[in-house]
């Protein structure tokens, strides 16, 4: 079997291998025996997800490798990242993902949230304790913010649990969801403040020195038309999905050990404080 490195940031290796027969599939295996649990939530996520808007690849195979590390196979996509299309594709295009993503995250069932105040209150208490020593004001308006909202709207439902840019792969203008994850709380509205992550603040660009003036457009359109199309279900209560955003923003926060990643994350919880300000 030959196999090449498909890269990953997060730490799992992620191989295509290519049998004799040139059938080609891709492997995920995890990146420690203490993740084996999330990557195999990661592959029943995967496996369940069911939509009439997006795909996914179809799970092949499971396992464990010799090293004790649990492992999936599942179909190859040929395709490119949405974050790396966004940068050619037409603005008619755009407004098509954008509309599949918005019906996929509304059309998910809801289930029983009455929990979820209390879910998300003992979360940001977590963020408070582990943000304590950190001496910055945004932050520390940030997690009043939080603490303060009443976070009752949460309806908990299905959702992809890490939707990023990076995590969907376009091919022949089909929409594959890929790397779900198993998240603090399922809502659909968290999923919209992840996208929002990347079409709001740019989160998949910030390594760039400069981001070209049409990818950016091309970002405010993906904003504008997602907004629009989750407008009549949530109606006054639009500005919910920028504190999934802010709270997505300040959790990454602890994980930072770079200035420039601070500057970015303080630039954009400002700017996003601000939205929810207004
Ligand atoms: N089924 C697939 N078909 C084609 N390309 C894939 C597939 N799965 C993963 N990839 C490629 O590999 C990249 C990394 O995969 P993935 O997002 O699952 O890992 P990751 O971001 O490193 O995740 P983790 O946080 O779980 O370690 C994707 O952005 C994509 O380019
Ligand atoms: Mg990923």
């Amino acid at each position: 079997m030959h196999v090449r490195d498909l890269g990953g940031h997060s730490g799992c290796k992620i191989v295509l291998c290519e049998l004799p027969d040139e059938n080609v599939f891709v492997r995920k295996i995890s990146s420690s025996i203490d993740y084996n649990k999330r990557l195999e939530i990661q592959a029943e996520k995967q496996k369940k997800f069911k939509s009439e808007y997006i795909k996914t690849p179809e799970i092949l195979n499971s396992g464990m490798t010799d090293d004790s590390l649990f492992y999936f196979d599942m179909e190859y996509i040929r395709g490119i990242t949405l974050a790396e299309y966004m940068n050619t594709i037409e603005i008619g295009k755009v407004r098509e993902f954008a509309e599949l993503i918005a019906n996929n995250a509304i059309s998910t069932e809801t289930k029983n949230s009455s929990d979820s105040v209390k879910i998300f209150s003992n979360k940001i208490q977590s963020l408070k304790n582990t943000l304590a020593s950190v001496n910055n004001d945004i932050i520390k308006t940030a997690l009043e913010v939080l603490d303060k909202h009443n976070w009752s709207m949460f309806a908990k439902t299905a959702c992809h649990g890490d939707l990023t840019l990076e995590n969907i792969i376009v091919k022949n203008d089909q929409l594959y969801f890929i790397d779900f994850l198993d998240s603090f709380y399922d809502s659909w509205l968290m999923d919209i403040g992840a996208i929002l992550q990347d079409i709001q603040t740019m989160w998949a660009y910030r390594f760039q020195d400069e981001v070209n003036i049409n990818t950016i457009i091309r970002l405010i359109v993906f904003r504008d038309i997602l907004m629009d199309k989750i407008k009549p279900v949530l109606g006054t209560s639009l500005n919910e999905v920028y504190y999934a955003l802010l709270l997505k923003l300040v959790r990454i926060y602890p994980y930072t050990n770079d200035e420039k990643t601070r500057l970015f994350l303080n630039n954009k919880i400002l700017s996003v404080l601000s939205i929810i300000a207004h």
